[in-house]
């Protein structure tokens, strides 16, 4: 059990639909693809793939795309999706700590915050799943929180979708415990995650063994930057 399980399980699925509806999955993708040399009918690895926003767009544009989560309901959702698109996409309903793929992706995504579950040990033990699963040539693209934005300019309570969450950063750990409400006031669950600064992601994945990784401020191309939201790698094994 990590900390911030039971709100995967039973919370999160009640408003992921509504809290990702204002990110632009296939403006993500189209970038993804324009910053990645990805063959054609390329396969994808895309963990945590949630309700399979991207997972879909990615093969709506003929890649073959495995999708790893491990809540069913979301893995149903992502299921339909690619169905009501016409599209094949594999789920497996896994935790992603356990993933044993190797060398059998040409990319593979893990995006919109889905690092700093688990403990630093873990979190890294995670990046290294990544990188095997990778086929040499292979990349990985990561996008999540810039922890430096976040301290500079998040305010202890913030609003998204109609969501408010109140924050406490701990700054000896870099942890942020989220208190989630609804507007009504009806509380929706608890949340714990790491929050990374980009030197640290960077030292996590072990650069050495990557021939480059490049640093972005979002999905869109924007240069990384203090005070960018988002903190984007793509690296090349
Ligand atoms: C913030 S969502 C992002 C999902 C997807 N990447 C997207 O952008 O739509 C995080 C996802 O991680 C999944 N998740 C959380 N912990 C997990 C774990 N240990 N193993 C696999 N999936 C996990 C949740 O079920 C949820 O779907």
């Amino acid at each position: 059990m990590f900390l911030s399980e039971r709100f995967f399980r039973e919370a999160w699925p009640t408003i992921s639909q509504d809290f990702e509806s204002s990110d632009d999955p296939e403006a993500a993708v189209r970038w993804i693809l324009a910053n990645t040399k990805l063959p054609d009918g390329g396969r994808v690895l895309d963990a945590p793939c949630g309700f399979g926003r991207h997972s879909v767009a990615f093969a709506r544009r003929g890649y073959r795309v495995t999708g790893v989560d491990f809540s069913e309901t979301e893995l149903d959702r992502a299921r339909a999706a690619a169905s009501a698109a016409g599209v094949a996409v594999t789920t497996i309903c896994q935790d992603m700590r356990d993933m044993e793929f190797a060398g059998e992706f040409e990319l593979a995504v893990n995006l919109f915050s889905s690092i700093g579950y688990f403990s630093d040990d873990e979190d890294r033990l995670l990046l290294d799943r990544f990188w095997r699963a990778l086929a040499p040539g292979g990349t990985f693209v990561l996008d999540t929180r810039n922890r430096d934005h976040f301290v500079r300019h998040v305010t202890r309570e913030e609003v998204v979708a109609g969501i408010r969450i109140e924050n406490t950063f701990d700054p000896e750990t870099s942890r942020v415990r989220g208190v989630w409400h609804r507007v009504d006031g009806a509380l929706i669950g608890e949340t714990e995650f790491r929050l990374y600064a980009a030197h640290e992601l960077r030292a996590m994945l072990r650069p050495e063994r990557w021939r480059r990784v490049d640093l972005y401020g979002g999905l869109d191309g924007a240069p990384f930057t203090l005070d960018s939201p988002r903190l984007v790698l793509i690296a090349n094994k």
